[in-house]
């Protein structure tokens, strides 16, 4: 008989399915499911909704969404082309945009006409999304991202190399059956986010079963990567904003591992470091990405606490989390 497939092996599982999210997204964090699953681990307590104010691919979601982990999830980006795409995927337009996948002609006449488009209705929007996001380079949004392969077509890949119809319009109706699941898509700022949750009753009464994963845009390179980016004080707002006392719930903040992260975060108790080691492009050329800022409440807890097995602050943490227990739940699991 197959043995039982633990939770974290569920997360990793899940974390490596192929279209995982049908967002090929710079800087997605798929990777960082199975740690930030054993964090919140960690925590204990049910995970009835899950927060992810910069939501952009939502690896993060979609992993605690099939896992059955989280119960709920709500999701929000500034970028209203990566909103219209989630809105669509969890409604009941989600088959119109599958069908829409199916049938596109994916050529650079056609890439530039989308990329000229100002859609206005909100599948037009979804479309555009997907479209531009699995056609140009690196999954850049940006207006500056050229098509893969170049206007000539001269590349070394096509255009259409990253486009598979079948297998994106199949995930597209696959996640749409989740959509009792997901409390709200916006498209807003994360402090309308932050304030939105914060009026919710579960923060109110019970925000232990709270959860946020916060991935703001990177500090390098970002105005080259997603529509809309960070000011330096605006990476100071958002840690003024989630180390305030009052914040609720539970969080794991992530961030490049770059000197002005560190900066900011390595003297809270709840910084850590995670070795990652990816390939990322921003512009023409390829960084290998080590590792990653990984900041949390819960680490800081369980320090203060003085729990076993949670390295010491700034150490390198193993991506399968602090000390992988293969049979620990993570509260109450939906069906999925
Ligand atoms: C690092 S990416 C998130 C990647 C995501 N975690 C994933 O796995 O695909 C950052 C996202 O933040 C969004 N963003 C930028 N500024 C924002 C703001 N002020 N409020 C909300 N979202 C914002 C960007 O559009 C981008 O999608």
């Amino acid at each position: 008989m197959k043995p039982k497939e633990s939770l974290s092996e569920k997360i990793s599982r899940i974390s490596k399915k192929n279209h995982l999210s049908p967002l090929r997204y710079p800087g997605g964090k798929r990777k960082l499911a199975p740690l930030v699953a054993d964090i919140f681990q960690r925590q204990g307590t049910d995970i009835k909704l899950f927060v992810e104010p910069f939501v952009g691919g939502a690896a993060l979601s979609l992993c605690l969404l099939e896992s059955g982990v989280a119960e709920e999830i709500a999701i929000a980006d500034k970028d209203d082309l990566v909103a219209a795409f989630w809105q669509v995927v969890f409604s009941n337009e989600a088959e119109k945009l599958a069908d829409q996948v199916s049938n596109s002609k994916v050529n650079i006449r056609s890439w530039r006409k989308i990329k000229a488009d100002k859609p206005s209705r909100i599948l037009d929007k979804a479309f555009k999304c997907i479209f531009l996001n699995r056609t140009s380079f690196s999954g850049i949004l940006h207006d500056r991202a050229g098509p893969i392969g170049g206007i000539g077509q001269t590349g070394k890949y096509r255009i259409d190399c990253r486009f598979n119809k079948d297998a994106l319009s199949r995930r597209i109706i696959e996640l749409s059956n989740y959509k009792d699941r997901v409390r709200f898509i916006r498209c807003q700022s994360y402090k309308k986010t932050f304030s939105d949750i914060k009026q919710t009753k579960l923060a109110k009464n019970s925000n232990k079963n709270l959860y946020w994963y916060l991935d703001p845009p990177f500090i390098e390179k970002a105005n080259f990567l997603y529509r809309s980016s960070f000011k330096p004080a605006d990476h100071e707002l958002l840690k003024k904003q989630i180390l305030d006392a009052n914040f609720p719930g539970n969080w794991v903040l992530s961030y490049d591992d770059v000197q002005i992260a560190r900066d900011l975060y390595s003297k809270y108790k709840g910084f850590s470091r995670v070795n990652l080691s990816y390939n990322a492009r921003v512009d023409s050329v390829e960084r290998l990405i080590a590792s990653e800022i990984v900041v949390s409440n819960v680490i800081e807890r369980l320090r203060l606490k003085g729990r076993k097995g949670i390295p010491a602050m700034g150490k390198i943490i193993p991506l399968n989390g602090f000390t992988c227990n293969r049979n620990a739940s993570l509260g109450k699991r939906v069906a999925s």
